[in-house]
C-alpha cells in the first residue's frame, strides 16, 4: 500500500513545524539561487500537472519556473480544454494524471472539487487557489513579513477590505505562526460562520470589526486584496461598501512607522490601494510576488519528502 500524499491544501493541515521546515527549505534555495551558486535537483525527472480552471500570472509563472529550478518540469493544462470542461469528473481526472505526473497543482472556485482531488489523486496535490483559500500566497507572505521584518510570531497584521480566500489564509497563518490578526470589513461582506467558528474552536488571535482605522492603528503590517474576487459579482454597490476600506497614506499613517504594506496583487491601483501607497516605501509587494517562486520550490519539495 502506497503512503499517503503529502497534499498542501491549506495551512491548517499542517503542524507548524512542517510550515516552519518548508518556509526553511524556501529561504536555503532562495540564497542559493542569489549567490549563484550550484543548487541541488530534488525533483530530477518528476512533472507536475497544473490544472488552471481560473486565469493567472504569479502562480503560473513561479509553479512553472519553480519546477525547473527544482530539475523537473510542468505541463499546462486549463479546465476548458480538459475533458474535466465536458463533464469526466473529478476523482477520475485525479486517478488517470496519478498514473502520468508526480503532482498536481490546481486552481479552481470549489473547494469541495479540490478536496475530492485530493482524496482520489495519489500524488501530491497543491492548492493553488479556490474560493476558500489561497494558502501558497499566504506562505509567500510570511516569508516576505519575516525578511522584512523578523519573526512574525506576536506582531500585529491588519486586513481591511473584503472577507475573500486570502484573508482566510491570513487567519489560519496567525493561529499557525501565532500572530495577531485585525480584521476590517463592511458589516455586508464580512467573515461568515467559518471563519466565526474557526476562531472560536482555535482561540486565534483574530479580530473581527468594521473599523479600518482601528484594525491598522499600530500594526507591523497592513494587508488588502482586490474588491472583487475572481466567482465574485462586480457592481457599484460592492464599490460603495469597499471604499472607506482602500488603503491610502492617511490609512496607512496609522499603523506603526516601520510597518509594511503588501497585496497578493493583481492590484487595483485607486481602488483598494492608491498609487501612493503600492509605489511607496512601505510596500513590499514585488519582495511579497517574488517569494511566491521561492516558497512554492519549498512547498514542492516538502510534497517530496525533502527537509530544511
Ligand atoms: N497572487 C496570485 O495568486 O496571482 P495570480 O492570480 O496572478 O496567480
Ligand atoms: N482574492 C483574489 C486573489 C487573486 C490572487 C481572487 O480570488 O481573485
Amino acid at each position: 500500500m502506497a503512503n499517503t500524499p503529502r497534499h498542501f491544501l491549506d495551512l491548517t493541515e499542517m503542524p507548524v513545524e512542517e510550515l516552519r521546515n518548508m518556509l526553511a527549505l524556501s529561504s536555503r534555495m532562495k540564497k542559493t539561487l542569489k549567490a549563484n551558486e550550484p543548487a541541488k535537483k530534488p525533483l530530477e525527472g518528476k512533472v507536475l500537472a497544473m490544472i488552471f480552471d481560473k486565469p493567472s500570472t504569479r502562480t503560473r509563472v513561479s509553479f512553472d519556473v519553480g519546477m525547473r529550478q527544482l530539475g523537473g518540469e510542468a505541463i499546462m493544462l486549463t479546465g476548458t480544454e480538459m475533458q474535466l470542461g465536458r463533464g469526466e469528473t473529478i476523482a477520475d481526472t485525479a486517478r488517470v494524471l496519478s498514473r502520468y505526473v508526480d503532482a498536481i497543482m490546481i486552481r479552481i472556485l470549489s473547494h469541495e472539487a479540490l478536496l475530492e482531488l485530493a482524496a482520489h489523486a495519489t500524488v501530491p496535490v497543491i492548492n493553488g487557489l479556490t474560493r476558500r483559500s489561497h494558502p501558497c500566497q499566504v506562505m509567500a507572505d510570511v516569508m516576505t513579513f519575516e525578511e522584512h521584518r523578523g519573526s512574525i510570531e506576536g506582531r500585529t497584521v491588519a486586513w481591511t477590505g473584503d472577507d475573500n480566500n486570502v484573508l482566510a489564509s491570513w487567519a489560519h497563518a496567525a493561529e499557525r505562526f501565532k500572530f495577531r490578526l485585525n480584521v476590517a470589513t463592511p458589516p455586508q461582506l464580512s467573515p461568515g460562520k467559518q471563519m466565526k467558528d474557526f476562531i472560536r474552536a482555535t482561540k486565534a488571535d483574530i479580530h473581527l470589526g468594521h473599523d479600518p482605522e482601528a484594525a491598522v492603528t499600530g500594526a507591523d503590517c497592513v494587508v488588502t486584496d482586490t474588491w472583487v474576487s475572481m466567482g465574485d459579482k462586480d457592481g457599484e454597490h460592492r464599490h460603495n461598501l469597499l471604499k472607506p476600506y482602500q488603503v491610502n497614506s492617511k490609512l496607512m499613517s496609522l499603523a506603526k512607522p516601520e510597518a509594511i504594506f503588501m497585496h497578493c496583487l493583481p492590484a487595483h491601483r485607486g481602488e483598494e490601494v492608491t498609487d501612493e501607497v503600492i509605489d511607496g516605501p512601505q510596500s513590499v509587494v514585488f519582495d511579497e510576488a517574488e517569494n511566491r517562486l521561492h516558497a512554492q520550490k519549498g512547498i514542492l519539495a516538502w510534497c517530496f519528502g525533502e527537509r530544511a
